[in-house]
């Protein structure tokens, strides 16, 4: 069977959503956000997260919610401890990882992520109104273990890919584990009511291919493959710096694939699976640069993509400096191209 994506979505006027649409370059998140001591107090607070989830809606009449919430909240469920520190990023407490993976006897507790299915419940209510459909997500495996191994993450992933090295068997099961969490939380995502789901792999650019067939493509394989499953008719979308185009199986069980701004998506028109919603891929630098820089390069991604089933998004998070003048303007050039 395949996905209902068409019925949630009007392709025929380009359909537009921002990765991090819902963030610190809004002044009315920045309000919000004042009234939590930490940011995962917020992602647990359901009137907030449906405030803050709703707010791109209202303000720039985006096609799509995403729920908010982040990929690293499902640590939670392990009592792994996550903080966010101002301009350093998150910070994972690490320090019992050989205990915590390595007995096979992980105690999960999904009672954690209940603040988040009860979120997805009540922004369903109120998205209603506005006939969009809710995004659910997750990290992926790799992405999310990323995090939890390196503590404070740095750029190249030295340590997470050492211990990929050194302790295979331990890697194996964090990787398993987080892939069960995984499904998990999408499987109740859905349950609660997300129309689609989206599995953000940010980090699998720095892999080489060994490891990248082990620990990114197999476990993301297997989860898409249970979704499916489970909710044949709910389109799953997959974010990646770089696509891994060799391995075509892998988009058997996905519906839309979402680019990079280093990808001209128009390249793989013809390589990857006619049947795959392209989505991107607007670098965030030139929305937050405006002016031509912004509109040239959204009339090339929009001629590029003319002759396909398209979602404008950007090519990773929008970034906190982002004018919101820019964002409409943006809006604007997409919904008002004519190829
Ligand atoms: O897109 C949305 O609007 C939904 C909410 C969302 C957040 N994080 C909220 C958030 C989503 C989909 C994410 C995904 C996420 N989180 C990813 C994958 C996408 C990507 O950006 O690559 C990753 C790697 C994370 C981990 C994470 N969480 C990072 C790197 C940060 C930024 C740290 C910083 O201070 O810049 C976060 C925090 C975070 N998650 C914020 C938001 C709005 C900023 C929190 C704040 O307001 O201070």
């Amino acid at each position: 069977m395949s996905s209902n994506i068409k019925s949630l979505f009007d392709f025929s006027k380009t359909p537009v959503w921002f990765m991090r649409q819902a963030g610190r370059y809004m002044k009315e998140y920045n309000s919000i956000k004042e009234n939590f001591s930490s940011f995962f107090d917020m992602c647990r607070d359901v009137d907030a997260v449906k405030e803050i989830t709703m707010l791109p809606i209202r303000k720039f009449n985006f096609d799509a919610g995403i729920i908010f919430s982040d990929i690293l909240i499902i640590l939670e469920t392990l009592n792994i401890e996550v903080s966010f520190i101002p301009s350093k990023g998150p910070t994972v407490k690490n320090s019992n990882l050989f205990e915590t993976f390595n007995y096979g006897k992980e105690k999960i507790d999904y009672d954690k992520l209940s603040p988040v299915y009860q979120s997805i419940k009540e922004v369903k209510k109120l998205i209603k109104n506005y006939d969009k459909p809710l995004i659910g997500f997750s990290g992926a495996p790799w992405t999310v273990a990323a995090y939890l191994v390196e503590g404070n993450i740095t750029k190249d992933l030295a340590q997470i890919k050492e211990m990929s090295c050194r302790e295979p068997i331990l890697m194996n099961k964090i990787i398993n584990l987080l892939t069960n969490i995984i499904t998990e939380h999408l499987s109740a995502q859905i349950k609660s009511g997300a129309d689609i789901v989206q599995i953000f792999d940010t980090h699998s650019n720095v892999l080489d291919y060994n490891a990248i067939e082990k620990y990114s493509i197999a476990p993301i394989r297997k989860i898409c493959k249970e979704i499916k499953k489970r909710h044949p008719e709910i389109p799953i979308s997959y974010f990646s710096k770089n696509i891994n185009y060799d391995y075509q199986d892998f988009f058997d069980h996905m519906d839309i694939v979402s680019f990079g701004s280093a990808v001209r998506m128009k390249k793989y028109i013809n390589v990857l699976p006619e049947k795959l919603i392209f989505q991107g891929n607007l670098d965030p630098i030139r929305l937050l640069v405006g002016g031509n820089e912004m509109k040239e390069a959204i009339i090339s991604i929009m001629k590029d993509m003319r002759e396909k089933d398209f979602i404008f998004n950007l090519g990773h998070g929008i970034l906190p400096k982002t004018p919101t003048k820019n964002v409409e303007q943006c809006i604007d050039i997409v919904k008002t191209f004519k190829g």
